[in-house]
């Protein structure tokens, strides 16, 4: 006792000493300006009426503070929208601050001041908007209403209720698209336009126009130049990356067109760029001059960021807010198509050179691009328990794309979150992608509804340097991916060298491309040392796992279950290539695959259970099950043998085909434990813990009926 005392007796006098020469500080804001207007200094009884104020506030107390005073400001938010006229930038001299919404008491003592109490949206939590309330309606028939904005801007989302509204589109259905005749022959001019069909263009209004091109992976997003009539070309204002019609399988010839005020249905809308007006089609269950209706002005909502890395921005909390509405933006030459929607430069969460930051409870919601971008210069950042949802591309961007790295990107931590419904602008947005980074936890997040990939680890295509290591994904729920719209994208995908990097106990389930290539975890080039272990992954349109080529990673103690199952939805598609595969063949160790099962349900006289595309690809297969309850045969290697002669050339001696012998039920896609007599018991394998967030069922169907958008 005495001795523990003796230890305890220093921290106490620290802790002592720190608040004696600390000081907390209470800031209120309430956006009503005329209320307090001369007066306001921020205390509760003369709150300020802007978040910039508020930063202000503290900016000015910061230079006269003396240095030892500890200072910590909390900022209270009323429970409303804040619209911010711009961005809101936490700064150095912001350190050590929270942002919040004020509590109930506090709440409730405003209410009473405010006038008007019915004239404005009293929310669960203050909305930190990037957007402005669009009014003035005016009703042109047909369920349809105008409105003019006095901005300068260029409407191209629009939120009505909290909720998205379509940009109007060519063909409708989101589902549907426009197919072109041809590609251009040259290669460059082909990424600046097609040859289009009968029907198209020649009758559209195509100055706000905004042509929507699928390729593999990405889409591109064009505006349009000009229209040659006599050869019926279309060329582009800005190029695609690749040249539009080098995937013929993965993109076919699609296409769709936005923006045209044309092509009205209910919940969808257009705008005028010479007039400045928005045209507005509702369902007709709401009267648009009676509710909130948002446009997005700002790119950035909240930017935490020090001037350069050795000044970063400390200690920050934001917590139990939302960050919503913000805007996305291409100029009329700039190119809009690459890999992850990593052309976008924006986010309306946006951290750099910045430590110590929280950010817990908040929705980040409406966005046009990524929800959050952690970028240079940060360390021990911490998204938790928050919610990033209705994405214009997607989730949560972590790193930088430049190598060498400037300034790193390390400790990161994603826990907890849900990341959904992304890709509503760029389908290419992918739920959690980490660039380069090191030491990274993402961890018990539920991911879903994404156009393409769910998670993506890596930036470097190859084996040089990726500057990217120690990322642990880990217990996350990965489903509805891919929701047959883009090609060639994976669960969790990787990219480069990366020691330290384990994937372990995640659930991965219908990962879904429209034609081909679509994997639950996609090894690509170059991606090296990665352990993935635990995983349950199944009902994946392609194999289960897949490395393009690699070395030196390890598979242990996986479930890869219900795979590669559909048929080709199209007559030229390839067609899927069973359990697991390996593409390229090089001089070293590509993968060491044990203590595995790999639970093969494909009804047929045969089914690859490992496929490799070229020979003597070197691996080492041992300690797994393989299981087909049909009696279809599996087939192993390049020559795609049987078990037995597969075998023979080394691999997998001590492995089976037999039972596993779950202990869930397999109809409901329970795949987590096994029997204590399973074989794979036996062999080496250990239950794999069943995630809190799982649900079971074995059903593909991705129809989201309360979510227009996930219609496919
Ligand atoms: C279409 O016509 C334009 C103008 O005559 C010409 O420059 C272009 O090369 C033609 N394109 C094709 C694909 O023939
Ligand atoms: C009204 O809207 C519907 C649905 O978009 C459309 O089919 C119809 O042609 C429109 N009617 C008029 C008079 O514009
Ligand atoms: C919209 O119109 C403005 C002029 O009012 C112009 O500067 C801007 O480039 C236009 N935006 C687009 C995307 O065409
Ligand atoms: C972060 O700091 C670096 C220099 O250390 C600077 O180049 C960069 O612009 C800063 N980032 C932001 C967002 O201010
Ligand atoms: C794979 O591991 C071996 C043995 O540790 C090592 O020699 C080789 O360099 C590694 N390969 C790569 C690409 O890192
Ligand atoms: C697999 O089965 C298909 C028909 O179902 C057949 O065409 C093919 O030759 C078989 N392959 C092997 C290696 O048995
Ligand atoms: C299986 O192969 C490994 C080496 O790949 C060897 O160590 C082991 O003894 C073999 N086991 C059997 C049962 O042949
Ligand atoms: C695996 O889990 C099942 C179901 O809970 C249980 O019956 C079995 O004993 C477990 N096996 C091991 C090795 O713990």
């Amino acid at each position: 006792m005495p001795n523990i005392m003796h230890q305890f007796v220093p921290f106490l006098l620290l802790i002592l000493l720190t608040i004696g020469a600390s000081c907390s500080i209470q800031l209120y804001v309430l956006p009503f300006p005329t209320l307090f207007n001369n007066n306001a200094d921020g205390s509760r009884t003369y709150p300020y009426s802007s978040i910039q104020q508020a930063l202000d506030h503290i900016k000015r107390n910061y230079y006269h503070d003396d240095s030892t005073t500890m200072r910590y400001t909390t900022i209270n938010l009323y429970p409303t929208y804040h619209f911010v006229d711009s961005t809101i930038k936490f700064d150095r001299v912001h350190s050590h601050t929270r942002l919040t919404t004020m509590n109930a008491e506090d709440t409730a003592f405003y209410e009473e001041l405010i006038a008007n109490k019915n004239s404005y949206p009293r929310l669960p939590r203050a909305s930190i908007s990037g957007g402005i309330p669009i009014t003035g309606w005016t009703s042109v028939g047909n369920n349809t209403y105008k409105a003019i904005v006095t901005q300068p801007i260029f409407v191209n989302q629009l939120f009505v209720n909290n909720q998205r509204i379509a940009r109007t589109r060519i063909p409708m259905n989101p589902s549907e698209y426009l197919q072109y005749t041809a590609p251009l022959q040259d290669p460059n001019q082909a990424r600046y336009g097609f040859q289009y069909a009968e029907g198209q263009f020649e009758s559209w209004p195509l100055d706000d126009a905004m042509v929507v091109v699928y390729h593999s992976w990405t889409t591109s997003h064009h505006y349009i130049n000009q229209i040659i009539k006599s050869n019926k070309t279309v060329l582009f204002t800005n190029p695609s990356n690749s040249p539009i019609g080098i995937y013929p399988i993965q993109a076919q010839r699609r296409f769709h067109v936005e923006n045209l005020c044309i092509s009205f249905v209910s919940n969808s809308f257009c705008f005028v760029n010479a007039t400045k007006t928005i045209y507005l089609m509702t369902d007709g269950s709401y009267d648009p001059t009676k509710v909130q209706i948002i446009t997005p002005i700002n790119e950035f909502v909240v930017i935490l960021a020090g001037s350069d890395v050795t000044n970063p921005v400390e200690d920050i909390t934001i917590d139990n807010v939302a960050i919503q509405h913000s805007a996305w933006n291409i100029d009329r030459t700039q190119q809009a198509d690459y890999q992850a929607a990593s052309f976008l430069t924006s986010a309306p969460l946006y951290i750099a050179n910045a430590t110590s930051v929280i950010i817990s409870d908040v929705e980040i919601s409406h966005t046009g691009s990524y929800g959050v971008w952690i970028r240079e210069g940060t360390t021990s950042i911490n998204i938790i328990n928050s919610l990033i949802t209705d994405t214009g591309a997607g989730g949560i961007r972590i790193g930088q794309m430049a190598a060498p790295v400037p300034t790193p990107t390390s400790s990161i931590h994603i826990i907890s979150n849900e990341v959904s419904y992304g890709g509503n602008v760029f389908p290419s947005g992918v739920g959690v992608i980490v660039h380069r980074a090191v030491d990274v936890d993402i961890v018990d997040n539920s991911i879903h509804h994404h156009r393409y990939t769910g998670v993506s680890i890596g930036w470097e295509w190859g084996y040089a340097p990726s500057y990217t290591s120690n990322i642990l994904v880990h217990s996350n729920y990965i489903y509805n991916t891919g929701q047959h719209i883009l090609c060639d994208q994976g669960g969790i995908y990787t990219l480069g060298i990366q020691p330290g990097t384990i994937i372990t106990n995640n659930v991965i389930k219908n990962v879904f491309s429209y034609a081909a290539y679509m994997w639950g975890i996609y090894l690509d080039e170059g991606s090296s040392h990665i352990i993935a272990s635990n995983n349950v992954v199944y009902n994946i349109g392609w194999g289960g796992l897949f490395q393009h080529y690699g070395a030196n990673n390890t598979i242990i103690n996986n479930v890869f279950a219900r795979n590669s199952e559909i048929q080709p939805p199209h007559p030229d598609d390839p067609i899927p290539d069973g359990d697991l595969r390996i593409m390229n063949t090089e001089d070293h160790l590509s993968w060491t695959f044990e203590n595995n099962i790999v639970y093969d349900t494909f009804q047929g006289s045969n089914h690859s259970a490992f496929k490799s595309d070229a020979p003597d690809v070197r691996v080492s297969f041992n300690n797994n099950v393989y299981y087909n309850p049909y009696n279809t045969q599996l087939l192993f290697g390049i020559q795609q043998t049987s078990f037995i002669e597969w075998q023979k050339t080394g691999q997998d001696n001590s492995s089976i085909i037999a039972d596993p012998l779950f202990t869930g039920d397999v109809n409901q896609c329970d795949f987590f434990t096994v029997q204590s007599n399973s074989p794979a018991v036996k062999l080496g394998f250990a239950n794999i813990t069943k995630l809190t967030k799982w649900t079971p069922g074995c059903g593909t169907d991705n129809v989201v009926n309360d979510n227009q958008y996930y219609r496919w």
